[in-house]
């Protein structure tokens, strides 16, 4: 871990105590609202130095650590994305944190086009693996050994099981499929969502990607969830723009927040 993140876990853990957190989450864009759900001490990322600025609007740039539903969780309300900086490694800092402050796995969550007529907008679905359409890596410029990271499995079964069991104990449909990570901040052309639906894509989005590979990397567990927010590129008449990514996300987030609750219920 970077002398960074050492110094960053002692300054939260003087705040917010040092109990190890079982899970972090990642919030995505209109998601972040379950941050202020947690029972805890927040921090902005402003005072974490080295945090992303998180200027995305539409994410809430702060890190809580508490207890929800029972299990103690870092909630990181904002994420950074490649397209912000041209770094794939954006999100480094906060993994290595999570890490340190004990936390077993990654649950990120995120807006996303379908590719899939029965996953129309609201829907929920939970990733089974990705495709690196970007073809970028957080992982290029890393020295030792561990950047040869195996990505089978790296969405955790396990895992993968206890959210779908949430979902339909709380009669909520979440689909399964594969993500396709798109670098952005242009949204895709019909050409590219037929490429990519070709290729075996379900849903299409500009964040997780990343993250996930240095989860795996530096040893966490992973899991994430699409909000679908609108059809992707070409598959229907629904505008595609960020403010109706933001419009739409609360269709899903509603769903997503009583999946993520039953499942966090199920893990004290
Ligand atoms: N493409 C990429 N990212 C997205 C989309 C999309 O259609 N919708 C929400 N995030």
């Amino acid at each position: 871990m970077s002398r960074n993140a050492d110094d960053l876990v002692r300054f939260i853990q003087d705040r917010a105590g040092d109990a190890p957190v079982k899970y972090g989450l990642i919030l995505g864009s209109g998601l972040g609202h379950l941050a202020d759900a947690v029972d805890g001490v927040s921090i902005d990322y402003a005072k974490l130095t080295g945090f992303p600025h998180a200027g995305v609007s539409g994410h809430n740039p702060k890190l809580v650590i508490g207890t929800l539903e029972g299990v103690r969780v870092a909630v990181f309300g904002g994420r950074a994305h490649y397209y912000e900086t041209g770094r794939g490694d954006a999100m480094r800092l906060p993994l290595e944190v999570l890490k340190g402050l004990g936390g077993e796995a990654l649950i990120a969550t995120n807006a996303a086009g379908s590719l899939r007529p029965d996953m129309p907008t609201g829907s929920l679905m939970c990733l089974t693996d990705h495709i690196n359409f970007s073809g970028l890596n957080p992982l290029i410029g890393e020295q030792s050994d561990a950047r040869f990271v195996p990505m089978k499995d790296a969405y955790d079964p396990a895992l993968r099981a206890a959210l779908l069991s949430a979902a339909q104990a709380s009669d909520v449909d979440l689909a399964q499929g594969v993500y396709a990570w798109y670098s952005g901040p242009s949204f895709e052309t019909p050409a590219e969502i037929r490429a990519i639906k070709l290729l075996g894509a379900d849903a299409v989005g500009m964040s997780t990607v990343p993250e996930v590979i240095l989860a795996r990397f530096l040893g966490l567990k992973a899991a994430a969830i699409s909000t679908i927010t609108n059809m992707a590129a070409g598959m229907s008449d629904e505008a595609i723009s960020h403010e109706h990514t933001k419009a739409m996300a609360p269709l899903g987030a509603a769903k997503l927040d009583k999946v993520l609750r039953r499942f966090l219920q199920t893990q004290t």
